[in-house]
């Protein structure tokens, strides 16, 4: 841990930040009290096609454990790069948190790392590597926390992932983005002029080969009719927000990002990169198209829900109702209780696509720039988009409050707007904040908050 250069060697010069692996984050982790542990092992290698997956399967192998349990990961590292793995929307420990260069070393070809933290809350969650655009080679898969005292009822579970697939080289692309958007010889794999009235402005800056549930451009999913399903969706993109709908359904949400919120119903969602929803649905007697819609990106994935016979109809919930945040209101069981703010770390979201230079307040990642929070305060982020493009912002080790009250990791900021966000500074560390556009990500919109 003292080789790490993120502790204590800041560009803020008065702070002293806590150490990933040091006492404070020790403490924090036998705080959370740990359970039993669950031995799990992840090799990374080139698998096939352009893909780069865990234990040759895209999505992964999904973990499924209990809140309280410890998982204990060996990631393998049989890829021809440095790798780590990030557990996203976990609040574990500082140094089981997967960022090279801040929370650990980068685990090097051939080498192994392990991974031991308490998974403190139930909920859905997802892991990928923190090593630059690697989660859009294949590597991602669902982490799922259960809850020992589910208190929702259903008689299935799915967990869907979405993905986008590049077929080819993502640090080509963002080389090719990075190099400047040349307008009269556009590349292949650039999108632009697609836009998204629910994004409000441009649908994304890459255009993907295809859209894949699951790892696959179609399949079928079978149930009996009558059957309360509970959906879990997470968005494993790299550059692409999903609009979804279960065709001949409306859909309950119970969750996001793996927190509970007060049911509502709608006819569609939209998900943004590193989003999860949680939804529950009693299928009717049929086939439906489980859709999802590359927003503004004219293209879509759907698979087949069948309960019965017939032909799949047109999935006509995504011309219906879309949930907004503001609908999303928390259940009591997460409710941040009441309180003003002891600090606000103001976020300004700059930059822009022809010079692809994606930002934190006109800073592109440095780590040595951490900005100061202190235990125990109600820090609130102000993230105020700057920019033509949407950014779903993401923070570690930590839930937020959306406005409405309801608990989220990673929220969509949309052009022009700001959005405020509150949460309590709990968990010992330094930790990342940044765009969930992998390729934003790596071009700079990514910042650093660190526990003095
Ligand atoms: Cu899923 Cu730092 O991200
Ligand atoms: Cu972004």
């Amino acid at each position: 841990a003292a080789a790490l250069t993120a502790c204590g060697a800041g560009r803020t010069e008065k702070a002293a930040f806590v150490s990933p692996a040091g006492p404070q984050v020790r403490a924090a982790e036998q705080a959370r009290r740990p359970g039993r542990v669950r031995d799990i092992r992840l090799v990374a290698a080139p698998a096939e096609g352009a893909a780069w997956a865990y234990n040759g399967q895209v999505p992964g192998p999904e973990i499924r454990v209990t809140a309280g349990e410890v998982v204990r990961a060996r990631l393998v590292n049989n890829l021809p790069a440095e790798t780590s793995i990030h557990w996203h929307g976990l609040a574990l420990r500082n140094d089981a948190d997967g960022v090279p260069g801040v929370t650990q070393q980068p685990v090097r070809p051939g080498a192994e790392h392990v991974y031991e933290f308490t998974a403190p809350d139930p909920g859905t969650h997802w892991f990928h590597p923190h090593s630059g655009t690697q989660f859009d080679r294949g590597l991602y898969a669902p982490i799922i926390v259960e809850d020992p005292r589910e208190p929702l009822g259903y008689d299935a579970e799915w967990v869907v992932v979405l993905d986008d697939w590049l077929d080819g080289d993502p640090d080509e692309v963002l080389a090719e983005l990075a190099g400047g958007m040349d307008h009269t010889k556009m590349s292949p794999n650039m999108l632009m002029g697609a836009t998204s009235p629910l994004l409000g402005g441009d649908a994304g800056d890459v255009r993907y080969a295809t859209y894949l549930i699951n790892g696959k451009a179609r399949q079928t999913f079978r149930a009996k009719p009558g059957t309360r399903l509970r959906i879990r969706l997470i968005n494993a993109g790299g550059d692409t927000a999903f609009r979804v709908a279960l065709g001949g359904h409306r859909l309950t949400v119970t969750h996001t990002d793996g927190f509970a919120v007060q049911p509502v119903e709608t006819d569609a969602l939209l998900i943004g990169m590193g989003e999860r929803y949680d939804v529950l649905v009693t299928l009717k007697d049929g086939a439906f198209p489980l859709t999802a819609l590359a927003e503004g990106k004219k293209a879509a994935v759907s698979a087949v829900v069948r309960t019965g016979s017939g032909t799949p109809g047109k999935a006509g919930g995504l011309d219906g109702r879309v949930l907004r945040y503001a609908q999303l209101l928390p259940h009591e069981s997460v409710r941040l209780a009441a309180r003003t703010p002891d600090r606000t770390v103001r976020f300004e979201l700059t930059g822009g696509m022809a010079a692809y230079d994606w930002a934190i307040n006109g800073r592109r990642y440095d780590p040595r720039d951490i900005t100061p929070i202190r235990q125990g305060e109600r820090v609130r982020l102000s993230f105020v988009n700057r920019t033509t493009m949407w950014h779903p912002m993401h923070l570690h080790g930590h839930t937020f409050a959306l406005p409405s009250g309801a608990r989220k990791d990673t929220a969509v900021v949309l052009p022009g707007d700001t959005l405020e966000v509150d949460f309590q500074a709990d968990n010992p560390g330094v930790w990342m904040v940044h765009c969930h556009n992998v390729y934003h990500q790596e071009s700079g919109m990514m910042t650093l908050l660190g526990y003095e």
